[in-house]
């Protein structure tokens, strides 16, 4: 199962560094902590007794906001860029340098404890790729209130189960998002979010955008910009909180296997040590240099890799709103990157799709000098070999992918640049991170051999960085990651590993699908489809897609009794999909069938008619109910305008 290396061996300084960490943690995590300020070291690096499996960095005192801003401009980088906010949507760019990064987050820090946010209180960040949204995380992490920032794509009703989990005292959101189709008002999202939710937050601070301007309702809404200018004319600049180590930094909700999203709690100390550590070892990009994950605050990777960890190593990140096509065209990237001086991209799989969908020669990227891109990444879904390797010989750039999740906060596996580029694999995600012993078990949850398929698990304890529990949920966190494989946590992904410890993540054991890179729970859309009241039962499968990986495809049974048309409440159910969960859903596709294939206990056969939705060759499933029921899957996608594959 293994596929050949494309590049000449160099084992570099991975092999000892990796098994240091594995060998020693106290010592090696200890190691990485010195590029951290504290204001009081930690009592143990890891303490096995606290927490769920242990905590990091017990007894540590610190402050996110002040590694990642106040300590740049006492050590001279002031003037230094911070943020780089590059918009084609609006046609602004705008640059922040640390220092005014600096004057702008203890303003804004000053305006939440105004409003009455304390340490501790939760603060939730609805807002577009601007830098007002990264002002605000940065300011709640000063004065230790634990942000949430939800993504714009998402529905009214996403965002007030969000409220509901959280209960911010404060909503910090802006007139409208920007996308290349439409302007997306969100005060009016905002506004049916928190009729629909039960927690209700004690104000509502809404930046007016020139490109449409929201109403406020008296009371509980403000404008950002007065509330701004009063705390700043009343001098209310805030200092740091001393926080601990293990107190909670943010809140992001991810999807779960219900409609019920999780909320990945991150912790403040281990988090810094991860990330800082990752900008050397893996991504190899120093202080001073130009960072670019051009990815949304709204997920984990522009938590990471936008905010945190450029801005604690002192780098400069861009934060662009666009898209890699179609602002204007699939020459932006190779814009930004000449422009900016970007030494390295952190990308989608999907982004390079699009772009190489709209120019295959590449011809756009020979208009840009591209000389201080060393590096291209790629994460968040499976990235196909054809893609890495058109990305590998347009830009003359290593092309390294690397495998993590919400719940981790950075990679699992990459190749660690930073201690000398092992071989690259073709369709590899690399090799495990310093701290993760990832091994790949079977069903009863024994490690298989090499190159054998399993499901991925990560054995406790986790190393800094990732999530110590879900945000007052620890139940389920148990249930969801700790259960099944005692003393390993589930990463729900299955694949393999090579023979040189190389792994290969190949999709998910549960319901989660990748739609353009973005997480969502299929049995989320399932509950949504359910509601319709037309509806008898349903099943929503990921379908291959040539650009977006894989989009959702809804199945209907109707109730028996209904005479309308089945494109009618086809339609209606794209429409509540949209309405319910969000256009990031991407849900295009329902199908009315008469019956669902089943097995003779009932269970839907999801995964068979996932295969014959991706035209893969597929077997009859021994225990099914009645063999008809597939073929007329395989008709109905047919019917549909997807073609008709025979069992094997
Ligand atoms: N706010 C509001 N709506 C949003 C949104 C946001 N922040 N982001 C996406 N949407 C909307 C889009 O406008 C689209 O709406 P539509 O149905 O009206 O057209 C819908 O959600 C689906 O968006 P998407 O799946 O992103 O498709 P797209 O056709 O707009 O763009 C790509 C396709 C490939 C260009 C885009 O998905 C992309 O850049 N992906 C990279 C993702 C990424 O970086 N992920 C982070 C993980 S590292
Ligand atoms: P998210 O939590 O949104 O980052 O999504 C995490 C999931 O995306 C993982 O569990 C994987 O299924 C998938 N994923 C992320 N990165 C990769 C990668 N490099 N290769 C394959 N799958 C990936």
């Amino acid at each position: 199962m293994t596929t050949p290396s494309t590049t000449k061996p160099s084992p570099g300084r991975y092999p000892e560094i990796y098994a240091r960490s594995i060998d020693d943690p106290a010592a090696f995590w200890g190691g990485a902590a010195r590029a951290i300020d504290w204001i009081a070291q930690p009592r143990e690096v890891f303490d096995p007794a606290i927490g769920t499996y242990g905590r990091w960095f017990v007894g540590g005192i610190c402050n996110v906001c002040y590694n990642a801003v106040d300590r740049h401009v006492s050590a001279g980088r002031g003037t230094q860029a911070a943020i780089i906010y590059d918009s084609p949507v609006t046609g602004t760019s705008r640059t922040v340098t640390y220092s005014d990064l600096l004057a702008e987050v203890r303003t804004l820090a000053g305006m939440l404890r105004d409003l009455g946010v304390e340490k501790g209180d939760r603060v939730v960040i609805y807002m577009p790729m601007i830098p007002e949204a990264v002002f605000a995380m940065l300011a709640c992490a000063r004065i230790g209130a634990i942000h949430s920032v939800v993504f714009g794509g998402f529905a009214a009703a996403e965002l007030a189960t969000r409220i509901d989990d959280a209960k911010p005292k404060v909503v910090l959101s802006a007139s409208c998002g920007i996308e290349p189709s439409r302007v997306v008002a969100y005060k009016p999202l905002l506004d049916l979010a928190i009729s629909m939710a039960e927690h209700q937050p004690d104000a509502c601070v809404i930046l007016q955008r020139p490109q449409f301007t929201a109403e406020l309702k008296q009371g509980r809404d403000r404008d950002w910009a007065e509330t701004r200018a009063a705390s700043a004319a009343a001098g209310r600049g805030v200092d740091c909180a001393p926080m601990g180590a293990t107190d909670p930094l943010y809140i992001l909700y991810t999807s779960g296997t219900t409609g019920k999203p999780k909320g990945v709690v991150r912790d403040t100390g281990g988090y810094m040590v991860a990330l800082r550590w990752s900008m050397d070892g893996l991504y190899d990009v120093k202080p001073g240099e130009v960072f670019w994950s051009a990815s949304d605050i709204g997920w984990v990777v522009g938590h990471s890799y936008i905010v945190y960890a450029p801005l604690l190593t002192g780098c400069t990140t861009i934060l662009y709103e666009g898209k890699p096509v179609g602002t204007p065209d699939a020459g932006a990237f190779w814009r930004v990157i000449e422009q900016y001086k970007v030494s390295a991209l952190f990308t989608a799989p999907t982004a390079l799709r699009a772009i190489k969908k709209e120019d295959p020669d590449g011809l756009l990227i020979r208009n840009y000098d591209l000389s201080t891109l060393r590096t291209l990444f790629l994460a968040g879904e499976r990235a196909d070999p054809d893609t890495v390797i058109w990305a590998g010989e347009k830009l003359g750039v290593p092309v390294v992918d690397h495998w993590w999740q919400t719940e981790t906060g950075w990679g699992i596996a990459g190749n660690p640049v930073g201690l000398g580029l092992l071989p690259v694999k073709a369709g590899s995600t690399g090799v495990p991170m310093p701290g993760y012993r990832v091994e790949t078990l079977d069903e009863a949850g024994h490690p298989v051999g090499p190159n054998k398929m399993g499901s991925i698990a990560i054995r406790l304890p986790l190393p800094p960085g990732c999530l110590p529990t879900l945000w007052q949920q620890k139940e389920r966190f148990v249930e969801s990651y700790l259960a099944e494989f005692p003393g390993y946590y589930k990463t729900a992904d299955a694949g393999f590993c090579d023979e040189d410890g190389y792994l290969f993540i190949m999709g998910r054991t549960d319901d989660i699908i990748n739609v353009a890179g973005h997480r969502l729970s299929t049995g989320g859309m399932e509950e949504v489809l359910a509601s319709h009241p037309d509806v008898a039962e349903c099943a929503v499968i990921g379908m291959h897609d040539e650009l977006k990986g894989e989009v959702p495809c809804g199945f209907v049974v109707l109730k028996s009794g209904v005479s309308r048309a089945p494109n009618e409440i086809e339609r209606e159910i794209i429409a509540l999909v949209r309405d319910r969960i969000g256009p990031v859903a991407a849900f295009r596709i329902a199908i009315t069938v008469a019956r669902l294939p089943k097995t003779r206990s009932g269970k839907i056969l999801r995964g068979t008619m996932k295969k014959i939705a991706d035209h893969q060759p597929w077997t009859m499933p021994a225990t099914i109910d009645d063999p008809a029921a597939l073929d007329e899957i395989a008709s109905a996608l047919a019917a549909h305008g997807f073609a008709k594959v025979s069992a094997a």
